[in-house]
C-alpha cells in the first residue's frame, strides 16, 4: 500500500516523533523512504526589513544553509538508522509547504509524514502552518503525528 514515504523534518521534537512513526510504517511495508528538509529563505532576517543592509556573502549563506540542513538530516536520519530503515536524504530550498507538495508529486510518494508542530510550537494551535498547508494541498495521504 505504501511503497514510497516522504518524511519531512525541521529537526523539531515533533518531526522526530513523526520520523519514528514513519520508520515503523516503512519497515512494515518495505517502503522506500525519502527524508526531506526544506530551508525557507524567508527565515533569513534582514536588518532593514526586506533587503540586507550590507551585501550578504552568498558563499557564507550557502554554508549556513548546508550546516542547518546537515544537522537536521543527521538527527532525523538517526531515527531511521536506529530502526534499520534505509532512506534517501533530500535537501531543498523554498517555501516548505510548496516544496513538500511538489516533491511528493514529483517523486510519486504514497504517504507524507509530518509532525503536528515544528520549531515554532505555538501551543494554542493544533497544527503548524506547514502541517496544515500540506494537509490542504497534498495529492496523496498525509499522516500528521502528534
Ligand atoms: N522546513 C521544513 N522542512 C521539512 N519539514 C518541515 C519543515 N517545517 C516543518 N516541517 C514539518 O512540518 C511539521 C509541522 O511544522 P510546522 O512548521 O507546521 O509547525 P510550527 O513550526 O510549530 O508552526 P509555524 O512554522 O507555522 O509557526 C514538522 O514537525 C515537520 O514534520
Ligand atoms: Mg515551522
Amino acid at each position: 500500500m505504501f511503497r514510497k514515504i516522504l518524511a519531512c523534518s525541521d529537526g523539531s521534537e515533533s518531526a522526530l516523533q513523526a520520523a519514528r512513526v514513519a520508520a515503523v510504517i516503512a519497515r512494515e511495508f518495505h517502503a522506500c523512504t525519502l527524508l526531506l528538509t526544506v530551508f525557507n529563505p524567508s527565515t533569513v532576517i534582514y536588518a532593514n526589513g526586506d533587503a540586507p543592509i550590507a551585501p550578504i556573502d552568498s558563499a557564507l549563506l550557502s554554508r549556513y544553509i548546508e550546516e542547518i540542513q546537515r544537522d537536521i538530516e543527521e538527527r532525523t536520519g538517526e531515527v531511521f538508522r536506529a530502526a534499520g530503515v534505509d532512506y534517501v536524504a533530500c535537501r531543498e530550498t523554498g517555501h516548505p509547504v510548496d516544496v513538500i507538495v511538489d516533491v511528493a508529486e514529483r517523486e510519486k510518494v504514497d504517504l507524507i509524514v509530518l509532525g503536528s508542530r515544528g520549531l515554532s510550537g505555538w501551543k494554542s494551535f493544533l497544527l503548524g502552518s506547514v502541517s496544515d498547508g500540506v494537509l490542504h494541498h497534498a495529492h496523496c495521504p498525509v499522516l500528521i503525528v502528534r
